[in-house]
């Protein structure tokens, strides 16, 4: 197995906690344990008499009849909880694929979503979304990707980087693909609940097939990223037993105090998402605005769910304009060029409160070096 760096988190690494703005996370605004805690009487109590042995394997029992609530069909035992999105989608891949094994992955993405693939030797297709349909996929281009060797489709919706989000009976449509032709759908929703209204929420794709796999997360919409905990939902049994038996060797179980506030967290998930909806909703009359008054520099392809978007620079170069702002600025925007996009975007992210603020700095940026009129 041989991983390329990951391009993402290794230019997070370098700047996250460096600079004076973030404009380009992914996870919505975060809170203290104490405000965590704050939202139920007796539970930093609790928190204090947790047992800080072992957990269960799977996730506890608790944390995951919690994590059920999000689904119409899946029970307890058909939740596998991991240490954060990461690891769920690092152990699907090995757990399902073979070297020669085809896998079609929406395109551009999170780089594990098709380096795991591409790193254990399968062959990789980009199903691509494209700025000029409003970063909507095409359902016969799916069907022209399929192979007799093709073992997973990957899709990621609400979508990172482009903020796309598919209509409900398109996304039934790529269910009843991958269903009919016996192909694992693996669907990381781990901005689900960040849609602008609960109508545009897409069901989840373990519900809809008993084959699918969905992932969630308490890192993006709840804003609970350092809790590290993520989880597959699935009630296809195969595939759920060999994530299991995969775990043991990477983090065998969850971190107790962790696994307690996320049932925590999860038990009152929707102040949580109207709290992190409501930022992101503000936000983005900010940012309506300022891709008003920026259009000579900057095309504006509004998103259409969740906390992340991808702008195209007009003038320039992307990779020199990030690295400018934030060396100058202190403001940091994420070059496409991360996601191997050779089109000038840059992700932004404003699932957080100081966006504004970075935003301000990013307009003063741009008078400064006469990028505007
Ligand atoms: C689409 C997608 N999937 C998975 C992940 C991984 O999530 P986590 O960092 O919580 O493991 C991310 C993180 O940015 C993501 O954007």
């Amino acid at each position: 197995m041989q991983l390329p760096h990951f391009k993402l988190e290794r230019y997070f690494a370098r700047f996250e906690f460096a600079v004076d703005y973030v404009l380009c996370a992914s996870d919505c605004e975060s809170m203290t344990i104490d405000e965590l805690t704050a939202l139920e009487p007796g539970a930093d109590g609790r928190l204090g008499e947790h047992w800080l042995g072992y957990t269960e394997s799977q996730g506890s029992p608790a944390l995951r009849r919690q994590i059920c609530q999000l689904y119409d069909t899946v029970e307890a035992d058909q939740v596998l909880v991991h240490s954060g999105a990461e690891e769920a989608i690092f152990l699907f891949m090995h757990a399902v694929l073979e070297p020669g094994d085809h896998v079609i992955v929406h395109w551009p993405c999170y780089q594990s979503l098709a380096a795991v693939a591409s790193s254990i030797g399968c062959s990789v297709t980009r199903w691509e979304a494209r700025e000029d349909s409003g970063w909507a996929l095409d359902l016969d281009e799916l069907r022209r990707h399929l192979r007799r060797s093709t073992r997973a489709i990957v899709i990621n919706l609400p979508h990172n980087p482009t903020g796309y989000l598919m209509p409900q009976d398109q996304f039934a449509q790529v269910v009843e693909i991958a269903r009919s032709h016996g192909i694992t759908l693996f669907s990381d929703e781990v901005y689900r609940e960040s849609e602008y209204t609960a109508e545009e929420r897409l069901q989840a794709a373990c519900d809809l097939d008993e084959s699918a796999v969905s992932l969630g997360v308490m890192s993006k919409t709840y804003g609970l990223a350092g809790l590290r905990i993520g989880w597959v939902a699935t009630r296809n049994a195969e595939v759920y037993r060999r994530m299991a038996a995969l775990k043991d060797y990477t983090t065998i179980c969850n971190s107790a105090p962790s696994e307690c506030l996320a049932e925590l967290a999860l038990r009152h998930r929707e102040r949580l998402v109207e709290r992190n909806v409501g930022i992101i909703l503000e936000n983005l009359a900010w940012l309506d605005a300022f891709f008003e008054r920026r259009s000579d520099v900057f095309v504006w392809q509004r998103p259409k769910a969740g906390p992340i978007a991808f702008p195209r620079l007009l003038i320039g170069q992307v990779e020199a304009f990030c690295e400018r702002l934030v060396q100058q600025d202190g403001v940091l925007l994420l070059p496409g060029t991360l996601f191997d996009d050779p089109e000038n975007h840059f992700r932004m992210g404003f699932g957080r409160k100081n966006m504004p603020a970075a935003l301000a700095r990013l307009e003063e940026h741009c008078d400064r070096v006469r990028l505007a009129r």
